[in-house]
């Protein structure tokens, strides 16, 4: 499998676990499921609920022995109600306790989106920070300072367009290591890909499959699916592999670390089987002209009338 660098030499697995919408009661068997059959990447967020379990299976997999904590490559989320400076190492240390964990491997602003402190998920305009109220700039310095005090390796940003990272790196001598975006056939992103590969900026893709556990409040009408795309199944069928195969082995391939979420012992084993075969040329052209620009997760919900925030990805 290909590994993305880092500046320092350490290495991240391309092919990672995702844990959003993993269930409680389900995510911490998909985590040892994971860790016991290859996986050296998983990557968590405080959002998603579910830190505390897959804290337990951490502890469980690496209080056996046969799998070392610095194996293994753990990415967590900074979220929205926390980015006032008083509050982003807090809530780090919360991660930490929660995953059982000493320090995170990664650590990202989850979105480039500010709220209350006392508000988790926003149903109005006053739920909202601007971003004049708490650039992302003040939040920025106390990931750095994280990364100072050892409680992360890296740090970086996720959901950030061009505009987003330009804005930041012009105030800190601390480029992102890292920006976690939504990646797929429907959406190549190409000119970001290039503008963070010049800046030494990795990519790790999100919803590679296109998020279809989503809930229907989530999902647009008439949702294209990339899983049952027919020039993604003609790919699989020539490769004897299955369309998620193709679709994570594309995001591998392309130089970025790919992230499918699965709860399903099966399919978990299948994505990381990813890695072993190769697209071929005229795979990829076929693949390269399915872009149009699609996003599964469109940031929409976090743009209400009356407060500061439209048009999120700047596209
Ligand atoms: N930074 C961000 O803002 C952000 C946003 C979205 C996602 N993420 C991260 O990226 C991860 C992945 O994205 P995602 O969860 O949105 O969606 P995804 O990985 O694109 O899709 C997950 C869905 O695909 C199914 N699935 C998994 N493997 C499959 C296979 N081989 N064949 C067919 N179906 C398969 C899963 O079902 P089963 O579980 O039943 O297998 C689930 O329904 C998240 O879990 C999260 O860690 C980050």
């Amino acid at each position: 499998m290909k590994t993305l660098k880092f500046e320092n030499g350490d290495q991240m697995d391309a092919i990672g676990l995702g844990t959003w919408k993993s269930e409680k009661g389900e995510v911490a068997k998909a985590v040892k499921v994971a860790l016991n059959n290859g996986y050296k990447h998983i990557d968590c967020a405080a959002t998603y609920g579910n830190e505390a379990e897959v804290g337990e299976a951490f502890a469980e997999v690496f209080g056996k022995g046969d799998i070392r904590r610095e194996d293994v490559w753990v990415t967590s989320k900074l979220w929205n109600n926390a980015h006032k400076k008083e509050d982003v190492i807090p809530a780090l240390k919360q991660t930490l306790k929660d995953l059982q964990l000493d320090y995170l491997d990664l650590y990202l602003i989850h979105w480039p989106v500010a709220f209350k402190p006392e508000v988790s998920f926003p149903e109005k305009a006053d739920d909202f920070l601007s971003l004049e109220e708490v650039p992302l700039i003040e939040t920025w310095k106390e990931m750095v300072k994280a990364k100072e005090q050892g409680l992360v390796k890296h740090i970086g940003v996720s959901n950030f367009s061009i505009e987003k990272l330009e804005e930041l790196m012009k105030d800190t001598d601390h480029a992102p290591e890292m920006n976690q975006v939504e990646l797929h056939p429907y959406l190549q992103q190409d000119k970001l890909l290039e503008f963070c590969s010049k800046n030494g900026i990795n990519v790790t893709a999100y919803s590679p499959l296109g998020s279809g556990d989503r809930s229907d409040e989530m999902k647009a009408d008439n949702e294209p699916s990339l899983l049952e795309n027919p020039v993604i199944n003609k790919i699989a069928k020539k490769h004897g592999a299955s369309a998620g195969q193709i679709l994570i082995k594309w995001s591998e391939q392309r130089g970025t670390a790919v992230i499918p979420k699965s709860t399903n012992e099966g399919r978990i084993k299948e994505n990381l089987q990813s890695a072993g075969f190769q697209l071929d040329e005229e795979d990829l052209k076929q693949i390269a002209d399915l872009d149009d620009h699609f996003r599964y997760v469109t940031g929409k919900f976090f743009e209400m009338e009356g407060n500061s925030y439209e048009n999120i990805y700047n596209d």
